[in-house]
């Protein structure tokens, strides 16, 4: 049984259904544009649990995309990013001459999907494009926008479906904020 003995309370703010319905729509618009040879990468860790069920709606809207994934650090040890990032682990797959579209769970400062997007360009990629499940636009430190996002989101730090803090709350279905 769920020990709740410790667990603070963590207000929904995006509910497992919200994000199962933009996820649909999100989906669809991928698909829309027919990308041929597509690999879906998504950045490990906390877009997992996004990845794992955008990956499944991308099959209902028909696409058939390969998958591999990247492990990059930007040094947050609780809150609060240091700005700088570096590869944990790398991919398995060539890129070369594939359209790749990078999965994060939040787009905050930038700097991660920053990283990422001059990675695989720097290795022959024919496109590249980014799939977000958060935008915080107003922490932005770098230029970049997303291509695909599923909700904006205020700045305020959420844990849930996928993303902790300090390894906690990756389980949960939906996206909250702690409630202190
Ligand atoms: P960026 O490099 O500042 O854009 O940071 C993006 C990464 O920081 C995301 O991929 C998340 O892993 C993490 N992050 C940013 N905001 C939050 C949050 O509110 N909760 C959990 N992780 C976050
Ligand atoms: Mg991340």
């Amino acid at each position: 049984m769920r020990d709740t003995s410790q667990t603070p309370t963590i207000e929904t703010i995006y509910s497992a259904e919200d994000i199962r319905v933009r996820l649909q729509v999100l989906a669809t618009e991928i698909a829309a544009k027919q990308p041929k040879n597509l690999l879906v990468v998504p950045v490990l860790k906390g877009s997992f649990v996004f990845a794992a069920d955008l990956i499944r709606a991308l099959y209902g809207a028909g696409l058939a995309p390969e998958v591999d994934f990247l492990t990059l650090s930007s040094y947050r040890k609780s809150r609060v990013s240091s700005g700088q990032v570096s590869i944990l682990r790398d991919l398995d797959l060539d890129v070369q001459n594939r359209h790749v579209i990078l999965i994060d769970d939040v787009l905050d400062s930038g700097r991660t999907l920053a990283f990422a997007k001059d990675l695989i360009a720097a290795r022959g990629a024919e496109s590249i494009e980014t799939c977000v499940l958060l935008d915080k636009k107003a922490t932005r430190a770098v230029s970049i926008e997303p291509d695909y996002c599923a909700f904006e989101c205020p700045d305020v730090f959420v844990v849930g479906y996928g993303m902790d803090v300090a390894h906690r709350y990756r389980e949960l279905p939906f996206v909250g904020r702690i409630v202190d």
